[in-house]
């Protein structure tokens, strides 16, 4: 039996309480590491072009903007996309959205039918099966391997009959892993292999591109399967998740390509899902040919990755994200994190990204406050 959708938010509630009431019990001496709000910015420019368009706005710069985004700014992200993912992007193949969330509802809810079979992999985004139970599509969890890459004989073996797509993301979250070059030419193949009259959609969440803190090239799944919709964030990438930006991307390789962007903009319409306010979007073009400077997250990882490596904690190996993935003391991970919070230190427990057994970490916050919530993860992982 799978889980409702009362089954799926319950531990999802219970974390947020959890996360309130040490917030409110220890006051400033929390150490917060759980969702990712950093305190410190990796890269100001978000800050400094939203002022400066502020400052620089009329009242045509607020207007309506239509949906799926104002034209001139879809152009100048399908051209960035376009370089990235090596494909011919048109302006009308980006759909600007508040936020990867709402991508990633929409394409859902335009281009799949209830009873409708989707493979995730696990660990994944906290929300995906949430939707899926919402729109009454069924779904599989198939375990990534040991190091959390995908494992393609696993995904086939996973098929039904009734499986119309995969959802992947990458970089991958929360694992921060990068799905290298033969993983994803392993999937577009088990993707081929299974194309019937339709073929199976993979849904490549790229929410966390731009968000490699090392030099580790990061393949665009698009790039490997034609049928790819690739869902990306302006907020996770630029630290600015309040903002609500992001967009869907259908592949030009997709068929059918224009029916497929209708279908999606009229699920904006019918959703009631507006594009960002204007100003974000023309922030979201002003920075979408640049990368962010990753230099302090990344000397922030060595960092971290160094301190509980020497308090023997088994922590992911990877090049991407604010995350570290870390092995838990305990079997029972949320039993873990509430130690944890008993001391005021806030983390994320694997189960809510339907895997068990692990600990996510934001770095949120730099030393002395990071070192101290280091020391006490240590400490209560001795302890466990
Ligand atoms: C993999 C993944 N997808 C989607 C989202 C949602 O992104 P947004 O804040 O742009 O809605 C997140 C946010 O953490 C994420 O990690």
């Amino acid at each position: 039996m799978r889980p409702t959708h009362s089954e799926l938010l319950t531990p999802l509630e219970e974390f947020t309480q959890l996360h309130g009431a040490t917030v409110r019990r220890f006051g400033r001496r929390a150490v917060d590491l759980a969702f990712p709000n950093p305190q410190f910015l990796a890269d100001p420019r978000p800050y400094e072009v939203l002022a400066s368009l502020a400052a620089q706005a009329g009242p045509l710069d607020l207007r309506y903007s239509p949906f799926g985004g104002f034209t001139p700014v879809r152009r100048r992200l399908a051209g960035a996309l376009a370089k990235e993912h090596a494909l011919p992007y048109a302006w009308s193949d980006i759909i600007m959205t508040p936020g990867a969330t709402i991508a990633l509802r929409v394409v859902l809810h335009a281009l799949f039918a209830p009873g409708d079979h989707i493979i995730l992999i696990s660990p994944c985004w906290m929300d995906y099966p949430l939707y899926l139970t919402d729109l009454g599509l069924s779904y599989t969890l198939v375990s990534s391997t040991h190091d959390k890459h995908l494992d393609p004989h696993a995904i086939a073996q996973a098929w039904t009959p009734s499986t119309r797509g995969v959802i992947i993301s990458q970089p991958a979250s929360p694992s921060g892993v990068i799905h290298d070059h033969p993983e994803l030419q392993q999937l577009a193949t088990v993707l081929k292999r299974h194309a019937r009259a339709k073929p199976p959609l993979l849904i490549a969440d790229e929410a966390h591109a731009h968000q490699v803190w090392d030099n580790t090239p990061c393949p665009a799944p698009a790039a490997y399967y034609a049928h790819t919709l690739t869902v990306r964030s302006f907020g996770k990438a630029w630290e600015m998740q309040g903002q609500r930006t992001g967009c869907v991307a259908v592949s030009p390789r997709l068929e059918p390509r224009s029916e497929t962007t209708t279908a999606l903009l009229r699920q904006m319409r019918i959703g009631g899902h507006c594009a960002p306010t204007a100003l974000t979007q023309q922030l979201a073009a002003a920075l979408c040919e640049t990368a962010p400077d990753l230099k302090d997250l990344a000397d922030l990882q060595h960092h971290a990755r160094q301190q509980l490596h020497a308090a023997g904690i088994t922590v992911l190996d990877t090049h991407a994200t604010r995350f570290l993935y870390a092995r838990c003391p305990r079997a029972d991970d949320r039993a873990f994190v509430s130690q944890l919070a008993d001391r005021g230190v806030l983390v994320m427990p694997s189960s809510l990204f339907h895997e068990r057994g692990w600990f996510r970490i934001a770095l949120n916050l730099g030393v002395p406050d990071l070192d101290r919530a280091l020391a006490t993860i240590g400490e209560e992982c001795a302890r466990a």
